[in-house]
């Protein structure tokens, strides 16, 4: 299709003297009909002429709003042939209600997973580390850390640490870590989440293949045995771009009549 203007670049972009800088308008405007599926990934952007006749703006316009959106991973560059739609990662619905592991979730939407590890060890504990699980002096934490791949698409960094009294061996672990610590009856049965927005820095950018400065979502994960004594005490960070994080709210119990707070 390289060459021809298909879904939103066949009607004109309409920019206004008064939205702002005239690049970021254009910019804007090619993001939302991505973002909004009327251009597929792989899509070839119109030339920087006719974009530009389209628009209304110079070329010199065109040219910044096409190198912030390559840098931004929107659209991808091919020497000699042109500016195309960059591929959009499938996004993936996690429900917040059930404590399941990378790899169940990965499994129940038919993907497979893979993992690029980064670190697993034995470490003498961080003050956090020795607080949140519970270790008394002379402990020592497991701590793995691992790039989450599902097919070749990485999606998340996770960082994990364990007291080295339930996880002596990080290199015994095949793939799953709760199907590891589910064989030695240690699988967590209660976590708490705390998520939070982050932008992306360039290590773990690198990593998850995206621009430095993307979205992400910080979650840090705290989970729990049967009989209450801390497991896992996991920081993961999710790309922005692939994850929707879906809870289901219920009305809570309403004040009885006439009682006081
Ligand atoms: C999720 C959680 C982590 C947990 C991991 C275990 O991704 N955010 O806290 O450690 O699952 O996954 P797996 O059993 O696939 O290693």
């Amino acid at each position: 299709m390289a060459g021809h203007s298909t879904g939103a670049f066949a009607v004109d972009p309409v920019l206004s003297p008064r939205g702002g800088p005239l690049y970021l308008q254009l910019k804007r405007w090619i993001e939302d009909a991505v973002h909004a599926g009327a251009v597929r990934p792989g899509d070839a952007l119109p030339s920087e002429r006719d974009l530009a006749v389209k628009a209304d703006v110079s070329r010199v316009t065109v040219r910044k709003a096409v190198q912030h959106l390559v840098r931004d991973g929107v659209l991808v560059q091919r020497h000699g042939s042109g500016t195309f739609v960059a591929p959009q990662p499938a996004r993936v619905e996690q429900s917040l209600s059930q404590l399941t592991s990378f790899t169940e979730d990965m499994a129940r939407r038919g993907m497979s997973v893979r993992a690029v590890w980064l670190d697993r060890g034995l470490y003498a504990p961080s003050p956090e580390e020795t607080v949140t699980l519970g270790l008394s002096a002379g402990d020592h934490v497991a701590r793995i850390a691992r790039l989450r791949l599902a097919g070749d698409t990485p999606l998340a960094i996770e960082r994990a640490a364990l007291s080295a009294a339930v996880l002596p061996d990080p290199q015994a672990i095949e793939s799953s870590l709760y199907a590891h610590l589910e064989r030695r009856g240690n699988r967590p049965v209660r976590a708490i989440q705390r998520i939070r927005a982050a932008a992306l820095g360039e290590g773990d950018a690198r990593l998850l293949d995206v621009p430095v400065g993307a979205a992400s979502l910080n979650i840090e994960r705290i989970s729990y045995l049967a009989s209450g004594r801390v497991i896992e005490f996991t920081r993961s960070i999710y790309r922005g771009d692939t994850y929707d994080f879906v809870a289901e709210l219920r009305l809570g119990e309403q004040p009885q009549n006439g009682s006081r707070r």
